[in-house]
Formats: C-alpha cells, structure tokens, sequence
C-alpha cells in the first residue's frame, strides 16, 4: 500500500539532509510502528508523506497504492486517502472546530465524486465520533486546537480522522500529552479504524502505546535511516535497553 523507496531528503535551500535512505513497506491492513531518538527524522518522515513544502525529496521515491504521490499536492494526497496526525497540531484561529471538519469532510467527499453532506448530517455523525472520543461537543463550537490542551488537540485529530476515513494514517506521536484514560480512548478510536484494507504508520516514542494498538512491524529510525526493523518484540526490546546496542550494531 505505502511504498518508501531509497527516500532521501533535506531542507528545502540548504544542503542539510535529513533522511538518507529510508526504505519502508507498510501493506493494507498492517499498522508498522516508526520509532527513534528525538532528531533521528520521524517527523520529517510524515512532514514528505503529507507534501510540506518546507522539504525537498533528492532521491528516492514514495508510492501510495504503486503510485507515486510526490508531484501530488497535499490536498490531492488527502483526497486519495491518505491522512496525517501531526504531532503539533496546528491553531486555526477564527474557524470553529465543527465548520473545518465539515469543510474537510465536504471537499474530500466532492473531489471523490460523491455528494456533500447535509448539515443534519453531519452533525449527526459528528456527534457519534466524538462520543466515542470522549470530545464534548461545546468543544467543537472553539476554533480549531486554539487553547486547546495538548490531549484535546490530540483527541480533535483522531476525531477528524475518524470522520475522514482515510486508506493510510500517519499519526505523529499521537500519544504525547494524553493522559492515561486518553491514551486508552485513543487508541481505541485508532484500533475501531484498523481494517483489512487500511494502512496504520504510528510514530511513538514510547512502548506503552503499542500496548493498546499492538503493531504488525516495528522499526528504528536513526540519522535517517531505518536501522532496524522487527516485529512488537523489538519495541519492547528498546523499552528495557534503550537504543544504544541498536546503534551499535550499525556503527
Ligand atoms: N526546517 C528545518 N530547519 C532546520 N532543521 C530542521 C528542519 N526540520 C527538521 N530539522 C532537523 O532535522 C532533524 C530531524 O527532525 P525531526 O523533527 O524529523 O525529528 P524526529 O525524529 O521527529 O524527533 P522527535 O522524536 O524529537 O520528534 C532534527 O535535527 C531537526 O532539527
Ligand atoms: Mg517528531
């Protein structure tokens, strides 16, 4: 489904590179867990996969269903399913919560072809989703993650994806910020996604969330490159040593 091939990256006018290589294959209805020390390129990872323009991809490519989404624009991406949890969700200040996800929802809907929905709707299946988060709905009334606490922001982006129904999720330290109960609803509206046909890339930096949404493939990212690759064993490998024998084995 997700196809990272040879992928390299650096910081759009400057030489700095960031990833050097990645290689990564996640298949319809495998959830691969990403993990690595802060800088290793995790975020910058899903930065390229979204279309950032902040990057700029120097060789290498990445292929969404065998085709490659690099001249696509973000919205096009978003439109051929692909969705994105960013670890710092953005403020909108000015849009309340409930009016972008209708915008969201409605111009993915349109550019598929299929009808809008209607306001009733949409409220109606807004409503259900964030009961399931634990989202009150005075929350969706303030503009977007503006104030918002670290877990509601993290909680609006699952709610969004949820609404979305994307085919590949990339969720950028989903967990952070959650409190306990939080990182179980979470989850939890992550697991109720996970289908035969829908890809899962989860970028954490803690074991404990794969406690809750248990990964198919685990792998170590570091100076942008995939150092190690495994099955959920590896992550709790990392839990008890930490990188360091990791990094040496590629030293
Ligand atoms: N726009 C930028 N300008 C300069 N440096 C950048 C930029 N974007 C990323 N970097 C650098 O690239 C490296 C990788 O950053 P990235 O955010 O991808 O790391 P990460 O693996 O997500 O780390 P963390 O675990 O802390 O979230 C870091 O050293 C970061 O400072
Ligand atoms: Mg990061």
């Amino acid at each position: 489904m997700i196809e990272i091939k040879n992928l390299h990256v650096k910081i759009a006018d400057t030489d700095t590179m960031i990833l050097n290589g990645v290689n990564l294959t996640v298949k319809a209805g495998e959830v691969a867990a990403i993990m690595g020390p802060n800088g290793s390129g995790k975020s910058t990872l899903s930065y390229v996969m979204a279309g950032k323009s902040d990057y700029e991809v120097t060789q290498g490519d990445i292929l969404f269903n065998g085709e490659s989404i690099l001249e696509m624009e973000p919205d096009e991406r978003a439109v051929a399913g692909l969705f994105l949890a960013f670890q710092y969700p953005l403020e909108i200040p000015g849009v309340p919560t409930m009016n972008f996800l209708k915008a969201a929802l409605n111009s993915q809907r349109k550019a598929r072809g299929q009808d809008e929905l209607t306001t009733p709707d949409f409220i109606r299946k807004v409503k259900g989703a964030a009961q399931h988060l634990g989202i009150d709905m005075t929350m969706l009334k303030r503009p977007l993650n503006v104030g918002f606490s670290g877990g509601e922001k993290k909680r609006a982006e699952i709610l969004q994806m949820s609404l979305l129904e994307p085919k590949f999720c990339v969720l950028d330290e989903t967990d952070s910020g959650l409190d306990i109960d939080a990182l179980k609803i979470v989850s939890d509206g992550v697991n109720a996604l996970r289908t035969p046909e829908r890809g899962f890339l989860v970028i954490t930096h803690y074991q404990r969330l794969l406690d809750h949404i248990v990964p198919d493939s685990v792998h170590v990212l570091y100076k942008g490159r995939i150092i190690k690759s495994g099955d959920k064993s590896l992550a709790l490998h990392l839990e008890e040593n930490g990188y360091a024998d990791v990094i040496k084995e590629v030293a």
